[in-house]
């Protein structure tokens, strides 16, 4: 079964709000749309106000017309339940399921994400408008995915959430003495003796509690969780062949557990708007793909994601966990206080970097530009200027372009290399005051993707479950908190031959942020053979040079060691003579301690030494420098993709067929800026 269903090729559209315009406006989209060759739209995804005008009222006429254009232009549709917005008369009518901040704020209506998703009578309504929906559309032939919500992330402090919250809790501890020494009660008197006493964490005089804070993040995440599978199992028994999905939100707050969640999705869907306007866009966009089919790979393993409702894998048919880049900016880079026009060409290469990763297609938000609304100045694959626009005329060479790619649909991408992923490390990393500000876990795990990427190396997350055994090498950047299971498991990996690097900061503290005393990483101690007695949390302009030449800088550790040989050394000051970079034999493998922060470079020299040692290969080692490759893969066949991310031309030594040109090729030739695929010899 092709994903999603009835689709011939990859995924080519995005956010379609018909709603916000004259249905006159309606078949010049399909007939622009057809000129861009986009596929897929998703439709109505804050349109509730507009389907329900009244409680209980339906307006179903001016979608059940779009649906009908769009079905006729061969174009399908990704159906939204537009629980995102409830309407005005909804948070008139229901006070009570309007927001609470954690100062104790009741938020009003005039934006969007403005409900509690506790609150019973949201979740009627949302199960309702779901239901309503599913009814009227069920046999709509346009109908290929339905698309849940929109970025399930909105936090709430009110009563509702407070019984919610105790529930989850006594699931989760059983009984208070558990919970007590869990959340390390006797600190600041905050022992609990009744259920009742424990509330959301609202805003305090001073710190909050940390094991609280994290709990509560979790509970968020498996309370949303909980609206999404409501809706999720009534559109599926609706329509048990349609997949089921919604699209998450990544970025610098995350707030939900996405490779949990990716266990009850038929396909992962992400958002992925990169926040930097230079180089650090392209390997962002890396790092989120390369989240995407990772979290799509757990979900496939422990849940339903790829699935069909026959039970039937997505590996049918096609290569690979199924997952889809849903959102992205088809000429906008928004940075704090500016927005970027993407550069000719950008827009193309973040999308091929998305497929390139594994991504069924490259959807945007949004079709059309909004004439106003909040986004107004949004970017669009129809900008304001129209069709006859640099931006439009880029969009329709990428549909051109994704059309004559079909076929890398049956690729998968194989890494050697892992990154442990983590959010409950996150979470707790940012619910505690830590010993540097600087420590931050996203940047942490960014640096070691992008000193791998930067080595040639594709790379996989892994997250708690997933089985480690297949990775030539496993790198564990700021894995603060360790459960005694999770610590087995790494040993077990080392211990059979896997290579291993832990860097700073990592295997600290229990899954309740509780610290493991006897010195650091308490969970990880006997497999890495140290010891470390101190931390020593580095002002930002400081650099500590160290043996091999490279420099430290961030952070720094007294480690002794307990059976590690040291492999590069502080020099001078303090830790003079010191280890900072370790090594130990463990078993049949190798785990290496990194104590402090590397440079880019020295990171990836590094990374790129430890997996030559452990047997992982890089993609394509003739790529030149600002050319990222990447390959899908069949049994049979391999495609390779080279983005040229540099201002100038460059040529890459490979052979095969040039997909964009179908001419054979033993040398690729890039124009600056520019990409190719290669079907390879
Ligand atoms: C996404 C959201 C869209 C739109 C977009 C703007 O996070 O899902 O609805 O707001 O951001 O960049």
């Amino acid at each position: 079964m092709r994903w999603p269903k009835g689709l011939p090729g990859l995924c080519y559209g995005g956010d379609y709000n018909p709603e916000q315009w004259p249905a006159e406006v309606w078949p010049t989209d399909v007939e622009l749309m057809r000129r861009a060759r986009v596929n897929l739209v998703t439709v109505g995804v804050f349109a509730w106000s507009r389907l329900e005008p009244q409680p209980g009222r339906y307006d179903f006429d001016w979608l059940d017309r779009v649906l009908d254009l769009l079905h006729d232009g061969g174009i399908r549709v990704a159906l939204a339940t537009p629980t995102a917005s409830p309407p005005p008369w909804f948070s008139l009518r229901h006070p009570d399921a309007l927001p609470v901040t954690a100062d104790g704020v009741r938020l009003s209506h005039g934006s969007r994400d403005t409900y509690c998703a506790s609150a019973p009578a949201y979740r009627t309504a949302a199960r309702e408008i779901a239901a309503a929906l599913a009814d009227r559309y069920r046999d709509h032939p346009a109908l290929a995915l339905w698309h849940v919500h929109n970025e399930y992330g909105s936090t709430c402090h009110c009563e509702h959430v407070a019984v919610a919250f105790r529930s989850w809790l006594r699931a989760r501890y059983g009984d208070l003495d558990r919970l007590n020494e869990a959340w390390t009660g006797s600190f600041w008197s905050q022992h609990y003796s009744g259920w009742e006493q424990i509330r959301p964490p609202r805003a305090t005089r001073y710190l909050g509690n940390p094991s609280q804070l994290l709990d509560f993040r979790r509970f968020v995440s498996d309370e949303l969780l909980e609206a999404y599978v409501e809706q999720r199992d009534l559109l599926r028994a609706a329509t048990p062949d349609v997949p089921v999905t919604t699209n998450y939100v990544l970025g610098g707050w995350v707030p939900v557990d996405h490779a949990r969640w990716s266990a009850e999705v038929d396909l992962v869907a992400i958002d992925h708007y990169p926040a930097e306007a230079g180089p650090g866009a392209e390997e962002q966009t890396g790092f989120a793909a390369d989240l995407a089919r990772s979290w799509a790979r757990h979900g496939q393993r422990t849940g339903r994601a790829g699935r069909t409702a026959s039970g039937a894998t997505n590996r049918d048919t096609s290569g690979g966990p199924a997952w889809l880049l849903m959102e992205s900016a088809p000429n906008l880079i928004l940075t704090p206080g500016r927005m970027h026009a993407k550069e000719p060409g950008r827009m193309t290469r973040h999308s091929l970097a998305h497929v390139a990763r594994g991504s069924r297609g490259a959807m945007f938000f949004q079709w059309r530009a909004s004439r106003g609304g909040a986004e107004v100045f949004h970017s669009a694959l129809l900008p304001h200027a129209g069709p006859d626009s640099r931006a439009f005329r880029e969009a329709v060479s990428l549909g051109a372009l994704l059309d004559r790619l079909s076929e890398v649909d049956a690729g998968t991408v194989r890494a050697s290399v892992a990154v442990a992923w983590d959010v409950s490390s996150w979470w707790a990393m940012q619910a505690t005051v830590l010993p540097s500000a600087q420590l931050d876990y996203l940047a942490e795990v960014s640096a070691a993707h992008r000193a791998l990427g930067r080595a040639g190396h594709p790379v996989d997350f892994v997250t708690d479950g997933d089985d480690l055994f297949g990775y030539a090498l496993l790198v564990l950047p700021a894995l603060y908190l360790v459960s005694d299971r999770y610590a087995s498991r790494i040993r077990d990996y080392v211990a059979a031959g896997g290579h291993l690097l832990v860097s700073y900061f990592s295997g600290i503290a229990d899954e309740h942020a509780r610290v493991r005393v006897g010195g650091y990483p308490g969970a990880l101690r006997d497999l890495l053979g140290i010891r470390v007695e101190e931390f020593h949390p580095l002002d930002p302009a400081t650099r500590l040079p160290l043996s091999d030449g490279s420099t430290g800088r961030l952070w720094a550790e007294t480690v002794r060691l307990t059976g590690a040989t040291p492999s590069v050394s502080y020099l001078g000051g303090l830790l003079d003579g010191q280890p900072a970079l370790t090594r130990h034999g463990y078993g049949d493998g190798v785990a290496w301690y990194l104590s402090t922060r590397l440079d880019d470079d020295p990171y990836r020299d590094l990374l790129a030494r430890l997996a030559e040692t452990a047997g992982a290969a890089p993609t394509c080692p003739a790529a030149p420098a600002g050319v990222e490759a990447v390959r899908r893969s069949t049994a049979e066949t391999s495609w390779l993709f080279l983005l040229n991310h540099t201002d100038s031309p460059q040529a890459v030594p490979v052979s095969g067929v040039d997909l964009l040109t179908g001419a054979h090729v033993d040398i690729v030739r890039l124009p600056a800026g520019g990409c190719a695929v290669l079907r390879e010899d």
